[in-house]
């Protein structure tokens, strides 16, 4: 039905009206790059345009779709987009503390909300998930994935893709997704956004491409473009890509779009002037180009110079429609325009109870040496710190459509988390960063942290005054959202100096010190971590990141987070990552340092805390693993199981990790793969039996001639808390 209908609309469109469908300008409400989309109304009714994006409210998309279906042609409704990313209005945490949950039931959930909000608003679209692994954390945009890890990122994909599309796109509260950015951004070169990326055939395949097909074989509806360079082509224009790899081998049936302006910046990459770049990104296999107009403004020409064919353009043209057919647009353009939804929808209580649990879930326990936390409400508490008063900086990185006036902060969360059970004294103690041209270039996205330019000295002299007269002291330090994400690499990850200086002088009053952190990247925390009794890492929690932190402080809700990207000791040791390859010198069994293997001479190769850590106000005891067999036949099963305990005092939830290793292949494979995880809830006392199921699937990798296949050989089996404290066992697939 869908074929017959497009074909009988593309009968009726003229050349121009096709290039027109490929068209995506934005509606100005979040713009991420110099251009800005002109003479919007008269393109659309002149056929030009065939989405927008960042265009919110259902008045202001009503009177966008009306223009198109009742003044252009052939009224061929828009398709309307968002950056929504970790929720709309009702903001979770960000998606880099969303992995951290390891929760991936809630992460659908997440998403499922942030689609009946946006929905609500008149969106059908979001360019969500993100689903770049990157080990770098100077990369800001480390913040907007799932991390480092390949399997937890695809399961985490997938979930994101159920949670926004449900099971029936034309619904009204579903979102098309789109799975980001195709391909490898994450591996930008030395952590600079934008850069180049270089890698080999074998790293792709099996590391950094399986989350974007996890995504697709997930049903995504579209994907977009990246704007790096992969070994020697740019994304945008790399047909390998976007033929080869994701329509045939993957069999990719939706439609690609570009990044904001990727054709046109493919001039700067040196690919040539705007007619050519458009034409070789066309035919590579992109279907609609964001805000640049180069499809726009060249593609007729190119057809009748015979560079393009109007094959290619029907190609492209077609997807596009069939995503709107998809949507329910065609039945009805005003489908997703329902004016008293929204009202009902956005920010309701249940989104916020869920957002509340999403945020305490999502925090990291990182050090809690004689059980500091959780506190007592009672007494005085000092909040201390620059991002101890800053609502408009809880939601994090990507969250344009937040209501940042309407964010509690920090200090308001936990005042009205703990009423008047007890005093809170609060002092900023200290400016972001020292150097306010800095600061400035990290709150370009309009999340102003105040600054106060009396001496450093004299702040830090007041917040030791507030401290002093409490019981316990909060530091709320870190980085300001806009520290990480786009545009916003950097060299060192430690927590800006000037804050760590105010630190170092609210230890030195002896008050018991707990660190909040908020962070979009690992960050190296050594002296931190030998210095402060207590770190709790709470990301950018979103919306109701106060009253969560609140929750997990004072022991309400239980911290189980744990990381989805290894810390570093020292930036010099990035890229790092648990499951790095084996090398032909590796350092011998509790060495830090050998001469003539692969070591630094000033820091171990450790990480500060592996991936996969997160400590509890409980404690979990892991018995001996046992194998249902150490032979797994190829269309067999292995059964690992492991009986955890809950040998604490608190309630609380673990993250039971399984971990494999391939002693022995055809090309090389790394010393600890994640398998699987399973989250488990126990009660004081309670033990469970937690089993996984191994089949050769899992001991699948891509060899040498890209064969995806599991060779017969001797494997090891890790299972524990995190990546590295693990208990082994070994078993054999055999043929
Ligand atoms: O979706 C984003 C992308 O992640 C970065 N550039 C702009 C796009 C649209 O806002």
């Amino acid at each position: 039905k869908m074929d017959i209908f497009i074909t009988d609309l593309m009968g009726r469109m003229t050349l121009e009206e096709k290039i027109g469908q490929l068209n995506l300008v934005t509606g100005g409400d979040a713009t991420t790059g110099a251009v800005v989309s002109t003479d919007v109304e008269a393109k659309i009714k002149a056929g030009k345009i065939g989405g927008i994006f960042s265009m919110t409210t259902v008045p202001r998309i009503r009177a966008a779709q009306e223009l198109a279906v009742n003044h252009s042609r052939l009224k061929i409704p828009i398709i309307f987009g968002m950056d929504v990313i970790h929720g709309y209005k009702t903001i979770f945490p960000i998606p880099l503390g969303l992995a951290a949950s390891w929760d991936t039931t809630l992460i659908e959930e997440t998403a499922r909300i942030a689609a009946i909000e946006a929905s609500a608003d008149g969106l059908n679209w979001t360019f969500s998930p993100m689903v770049d692994i990157s080990r770098d954390a100077r990369w800001g945009r480390i913040s907007e994935g799932s991390g480092e890890d390949t399997y937890l990122g695809s399961r985490i994909a997938e979930a994101m893709v159920h949670g926004y599309q449900g099971d029936d796109l034309s619904a009204d509260n579903t979102l098309m997704a789109c799975v980001k950015h195709f391909a490898l951004y994450g591996a930008a070169e030395a952590g600079r956004d934008y850069n180049t990326t270089d890698m080999s055939l074998h790293r792709m395949y099996n590391e950094y491409l399986p989350p974007y097909k996890a995504a697709i074989d997930a049903g995504a509806g579209s994907v977009m473009t990246s704007f790096n360079d992969i070994n020697g082509v740019p994304a945008t224009a790399n047909k390998w890509l976007m033929t080869d790899v994701l329509r045939h081998q993957w069999g990719f049936d939706g439609f690609v779009v570009t990044d904001y302006t990727a054709v046109n910046e493919l001039i700067d990459h040196g690919l040539g002037n705007l007619q050519e770049v458009s034409a070789r990104s066309l035919k590579a296999g992109v279907e609609m180009d964001m805000v640049g107009e180069g499809f726009l403004t060249t593609l007729k020409k190119s057809v009748e110079a015979g560079k393009v064919s109007e094959a290619d353009i029907d190609r492209a043209c077609r997807l596009v429609l069939e995503a709107k057919y998809k949507l329910g647009l065609f039945d009805d353009p005003f489908r997703y325009c329902d004016e008293n939804r929204a009202a009902k929808a956005i920010l309701n209580p249940t989104h916020l109870a869920k957002a509340r649990e999403a945020a305490g879930k999502s925090f990291v326990l990182l050090k809690n040496d004689e059980q500091l936390l959780p506190l007592k409400k009672q007494g005085t508490m000092a909040l201390i710190g620059p991002l101890a008063n800053t609502g408009s900086n809880m939601p994090g990185t990507w969250s344009v459509s937040a209501d940042l006036e309407n964010t509690p902060s920090l200090l308001e969360g936990m005042r009205e988390v703990l009423g008047d059970t007890m005093k809170i004294i609060y002092h900023p103690g200290s400016n972001l960063l020292a150097d306010s041209s800095y600061q400035e270039r990290a709150t370009l996205f309009g999340r102003t942290i105040p600054r106060d330019d009396r001496p450093e000295a004299e702040l830090i002299a007041e917040a030791l005054e507030v401290a002093r007269q409490a019981d316990v002291v909060v530091a709320a330090l870190g980085e300001s959202s806009e520290m990480s994400g786009e545009s916003s690499s950097r060299t060192d990850i430690g927590i800006p100096a000037v804050q760590q200086r105010l630190l170092a002088e609210l230890l030195k009053t002896g008050k018991p010190v707990v660190l909040v952190l908020f962070t979009g990247r690992p960050l190296t925390l050594t002296w931190e971590n030998e210095h402060v009794p207590a770190i709790l890492n709470v990301w950018f929690g979103g919306t109701e990141t106060g009253k969560a932190v609140a929750d997990v402080l004072f022991g309400d809700v239980n911290p189980s987070g744990k990381l989805p990207a290894t810390f570093p000791q020292h930036v010099g040791q990035l890229p790092l990552y648990y499951s790095h390859k084996n090398t032909g010198r590796p350092l011998g069994e509790g060495q830090w340092f050998q001469k003539f293997r692969s070591n630094y001479l000033d820091v171990s190769n450790d990480p500060l805390y592996p991936f996969g850590y997160g400590l509890s106000y409980t404690t979990f005891t892991y018995d001996e693993p046992v194998l249902s067999t150490d032979t797994l036949q190829r269309k067999g099963n292995l059964q690992v199981s492991v009986e955890v305990s809950n040998t604490g005092s608190y309630a609380g939830e673990e993250v039971v990790q399984l971990y494999i290793r391939d002693l022995v292949g055809s090309v090389t494979r790394p010393v600890k793969e994640l398998k699987g995880f399973q989250k488990i809830q126990l009660a004081p006392g309670q033990s469970q039996r937690v089993v996984f199921d191994l089949t050769e699937e899992d001991l699948k990798f891509y060899n040498a001639d890209l064969e995806y296949a599991a060779e017969a050989g001797e494997f090891i089996v890790f299972i524990g808390t995190n990546s590295r404290d693990v208990q082994e066992k070994h078993f054999f697939l055999i043929d």
